[in-house]
Parts: structure tokens; sequence; C-alpha cells
């Protein structure tokens, strides 16, 4: 596997080498070591850490002792990929705190920090910028907007949104950003933004015509069944196989008091619903015999 190191210039000149950026959010050491041995460029600590491993209903509740306590843990898994992080809400208010917290973070291991907005920001980004750390910018949907826009709405419908976000692109880009992250902007919008900024659209629910794509990957797994999944499919039922793997082994703890020898590992056939492959919608009743060690590949759980 190639181990040069990834940075933002890497990234950057993805978009001339025609190469798709595949970036993925990372939140702790085990899941950023999993990323970086796939092959992924860019993990992201992104500020949904808040709602996707923290609990809270939106991201603006997430702290900066609670990015960089995240970002540390990504940090030592010493990624090839290139490490960014959000500033979280509030974050950078100002020029000055934008600095100090952009410093943080990267104190902390981030190799890259990103933030909402576009011209609302552009002193902030071109303070981060002049202090030598690579800058995301994000734009359409901002979560940390999420209270004032009263919910998660697509953008770029209308003509005024339109316009507006493609001056904020231009305006990122005036300004240092190496890489432009496209939230729920409308498809046909994304598609004219890759093709008038010089540096690589990362989009999530923008349509296949970014330079890249970004997903939040606790729901790439299908980890978090009662998260609503608007714009992402899906390619795991990863809480379906932790329960089903928990509840195997609660079985055979009760029954049995716990693991015994290799002999005894065979159990006795329990009836299991099994969807193969994994996006297939209906369980499918079967009978399988399990052994105590293997956990079937597809997603399934034990009847009853
Ligand atoms: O916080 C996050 O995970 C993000 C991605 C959705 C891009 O900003």
């Amino acid at each position: 596997m190639e181990s040069t190191k990834i940075t933002a210039e890497t990234i950057r000149s993805m978009k001339s080498g025609g190469e798709k950026i595949v970036a993925l959010t990372a939140y702790d050491f085990p899941m950023a070591r999993l990323l970086d041995e796939a092959g992924i460029p860019l993990l992201l600590v992104g500020d949904s850490l808040g709602m996707v491993v923290l609990g809270y209903s939106d991201a603006t509740h997430v702290t900066m002792e609670e990015m960089e306590h995240h970002v540390r843990a990504v940090a030592r898994a010493k990624p090839r990929a290139l490490v960014a992080a959000d500033l979280p809400f509030g974050s950078y208010a100002t020029v000055e705190s934008a600095l100090i917290n952009a410093r943080r973070l990267i104190m902390a291991g981030a190799e890259a920090v990103k933030a909402e907005g576009g011209r609302a920001i552009l002193d902030q980004v071109r303070a981060i910028v002049a202090a030598g750390i690579p800058f995301i910018g994000h734009l359409g949907m901002l979560p940390q907007h999420v209270i004032e826009e009263g919910g998660y709405h697509i953008k770029g419908k209308k003509e005024l949104e339109h316009r507006a976000l493609l001056a904020d692109a231009d305006a990122l880009v005036g300004v240092g950003a190496f890489a432009i992250v496209l939230e729920l902007v409308t498809a046909p919008v994304a598609r004219q933004m890759t093709g008038r900024v010089q540096v690589p659209t990362i989009g999530i629910g923008s349509g296949p015509d970014c330079d890249g794509q970004i997903l939040v990957t606790p729901d790439l797994l299908g980890m978090l069944p009662w998260r609503p999944l608007q714009h992402v499919k899906a390619m795991l039922n990863a809480a379906e196989q932790m329960r089903f793997a928990v509840e195997l082994w609660k079985q055979g703890v009760e029954a049995r008091g716990g693991p015994r020898t290799q002999d005894e590992e065979e159990v006795k056939p329990i009836r299991v619903h099994v969807r193969v492959p994994v996006r297939t919608p209906e369980w499918l009743p079967v009978s399988i015999r399990v052994r105590r060690k293997v956990i079937p590949k597809t997603g399934c759980r034990p009847v009853g």
C-alpha cells in the first residue's frame, strides 16, 4: 500500500488529476485506523460527533474540548490520511477566536480545519490560512445554523441561494481554502460550483458531480438505526450485527456460563433472520448452524 503522507496539497491536486476524493468522518482511534487501512485519503473529525457519538440533538452543543479530545484520539492512529477537524459552533465568531481555536485543533493533531460559511467568515478564513493552517470551506446546508434555519433544508433551489452559493465559493477560494464541502446543495448547482472553482468540491447529499464525496461513517455503516438517513444508502447493518453478536454471547453465558473449549464451540442450530445482500429490505427466516466465534457477514438477527 502507498505510504506517502497525504497533505492538503495532495487533496487539492486530486482535482486536476481527475481523481475522485473519498472522505469519511472519524471520531476515535479504531475508526481512524480502519478507515486509513481501507485507503480513505481524508478523515474529518466532524462536529457530527455531537449527534452520532455524544448524543446531542444537533451540532450546536459540541465544545472545543470535546473536539480536541476526539481529534487527539484520531491523530493517535497516525493515519496516512489527512486529518481535518471542524471548528465547532461559536468557536470562530471573531478573527481572534478563530485563530486561537484553529491552532488548538492543530495542537491536538488536526492537519486542516473546516468551518461553515462563506463571505460571512472571510476575515476568519484569511487569518487561519495566513497562519499556515490548511482550511476547508463548508457551504450549502450548515448544521451549525440548524436552529435559526428551522431544520435541514436543501440549498440552491432559489435564485438568490444559487447566486449566494457561487459568490461564497469564489470568496473562499479567493482567501485560500483548499477544498469546499457542499452539503445538501441541489445537484445542478453543485455541478456548476464544481466546474467553476479551482479547488475540489466534496459533496454530501449534493449529487454525483462533485470532485469527491463525504459521509458520516456511522450512517454509511448502519450503526444508528434511530437516525433518519435522507441522502445515505447504508452499506452495512452494523447495528443489527452488533445486537446479534451480543445476544449470541449473552445466550451462551446464560446457558453455559461462557465460552468453553474448541470442541464445545458448536452450538445447536438457532433460527435467525438473514438478509442477503445487506440492502434487501425483507428479513428471510432461515436456519443456520452458528459457531460462537462466527458472526455471519450479512446482516442477521436471532428470531424472537
Ligand atoms: O460534521 C460533519 O460530519 C460534517 C460532514 C457532514 C461534512 O461536516
